[in-house]
């Protein structure tokens, strides 16, 4: 590396450049009284929408906390079987959920934090066991709390020289619309991106270890052909992360052999 992308990186991780006194380094669109970006992406009002089990009557997510944060590991190795629908629901809800609209119809609280409640994100799912639900791409309607089928075709993409995200039983994929954060952000706005793209898939782990599922991020992805296979311009709106889920049963020991033979690690345990 050289030594300037060694500072651009490093200084990309830090608040200094942007904040002098406690107070953010430039002026917003939001303080130019520039119109709020929608809080969700809109979707053709021809599409026929699914659908999901609303959180109020969930009966699921109920293991103890101590051991969801215990139980927490990258799981690769699914079962072949299929996820209910309100497991589904449940994953979505966890990761993306939205619990109210605030501050004036102009941001969300969600099941997970995001700088001054933008959320930039939109939920994107490729499903291939799910109960009910044919296989196909979808996305996630987080104010609706519903689903709808973008398209059939799912094999493509997924092959894993080429993206590096092999199939699983769901495949989560998030992208990002900057905007929604840079309206009030401006440049502050990606080291904070980034750092949310963890806080959704972190809930996304913890939901899927109570429901007997497992999740593994997968940051590794071929970011062009993702964003061309959910038809985004890679410039308003791509990928950022991606995750796999699946059902799981796996003992610890296979899943330290995998750890070793995946990463030239050695453990002791
Ligand atoms: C930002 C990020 C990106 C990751 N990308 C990948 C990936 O592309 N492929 C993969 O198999 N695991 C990926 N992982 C999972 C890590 O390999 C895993 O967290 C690590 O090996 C530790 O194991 P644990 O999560 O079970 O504690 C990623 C994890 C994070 C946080």
């Amino acid at each position: 590396m050289s030594e300037e992308e060694i500072n651009k990186g490093r200084n990309f991780l830090k608040t200094s450049s942007l904040m002098k006194g406690g107070r953010l380094q430039f002026e917003s669109d939001q303080l130019k009284k520039l119109p709020a970006p929608p809080l969700q992406k809109p979707y053709p009002e021809t599409m026929t929408l699914i659908d999901l089990i609303k959180p109020e009557d969930f009966n699921i997510g109920e293991m103890a906390f101590i051991d969801v944060i215990n139980k927490r590991r990258s799981r690769r190795k699914f079962t072949k079987d299929l996820l209910t629908l309100e497991e589904l629901s449940f994953l979505l809800w966890a990761s993306q959920g939205v619990q109210y609209i605030i501050g004036g119809g102009n941001a969300t609280w969600r099941t997970v934090p995001s700088g001054g409640a933008r959320h930039p994100f939109e939920t994107y799912l490729c499903l291939y066991q799910v109960e009910g639900l044919q296989a196909g791409l979808y996305r996630y309607l987080s104010i609706e709390h519903k689903l709808y089928l973008i398209r059939e075709d799912l094999e493509k993409p997924f092959s894993i020289n080429k993206t590096l995200v092999a199939p699983a039983p769901i495949v989560f994929i998030w992208t990002v619309i900057p905007y929604r954060t840079e309206w009030r952000y401006g440049a502050f706005s990606y080291k904070t991106i980034a750092q949310e793209t963890g806080h959704v898939c972190q809930n996304l782990y913890l939901a899927s270890e109570t429901i007997g599922a497992g999740t593994c991020a997968v940051g590794a992805y071929n970011q062009e052909l993702m964003d061309e296979y959910l038809s985004v311009d890679g410039k308003d709106e791509f990928v950022v992360y991606t995750a796999r889920v699946g059902k799981v049963k796996q003992s610890e020991k296979s899943l330290l052999r995998m750890a070793e033979s995946l990463h030239g690690y050695r453990s002791r345990k």
